[in-house]
């Protein structure tokens, strides 16, 4: 209750925040990016409070690390590796944040950047240095990890759920 509570504290001016509501109409990994910002940035300030890091600013930066409106295939402005930026800037715009927190959002897409320079044929239209991704310290790493636990707990319990629906109702339809 006591964590709740705390973190609640920390966050609230920007849940709270008119523009930042806005990520309610964004769809993302089968979630809206609200509540994706919001679980990662719990699970960011928890796993950081346990880590003894500065969990203010693990809770600040999961918030507005995908701070951006559309689609990152979509949008010409947004896409995987340049997200991250647009988000910066979003953040700078409606809020005040510091140095620490500017970093671990830029850095958040590290697993991606590794992913793709360790697989280059994965999306061979965006080149990537991972070492300009890498985060700069632990808060950066505890964001990075919980935004990936994050995305494949969503994509497994939004997406593959719902696609496992409709495959059941298309097999009974064509029993029927
Ligand atoms: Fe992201
Ligand atoms: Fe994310």
């Amino acid at each position: 209750m006591k964590l709740k509570k705390e973190y609640q504290e920390i966050t609230k001016d920007i849940l709270e925040n008119e523009n930042y509501i806005t990520l309610k109409n964004d769809t993302h990994h089968g979630s809206t990016r609200y509540a994706h910002c919001k679980r990662v940035s719990y699970l960011s300030y928890l796993v950081s409070r346990l880590l003894k890091g500065n969990y203010n600013d693990a809770a600040v930066s999961g918030l507005l690390h995908d701070f951006f409106h559309g689609n990152t295939n979509s949008n010409e402005n947004i896409s995987y590796l340049n997200h991250p930026k647009v988000s910066v800037e979003n953040a700078k715009k409606y809020f005040t944040i510091n140095e620490n927190e500017e970093s671990i959002i830029e850095t958040h897409m590290y697993h991606y950047a590794l992913l793709k320079d360790t697989f280059p044929f994965i999306n061979k239209r965006e080149r990537v240095d991972h070492k300009l991704y890498k985060p700069k310290n632990k808060d950066g790493y505890i964001v990075c990890a919980c935004d990936l636990a994050v995305s494949i707990y969503e994509t497994l319990i939004f997406k593959v759920r719902y696609k496992t629906c409709l495959y059941i109702l298309f097999t009974i339809n064509l029993i029927k």
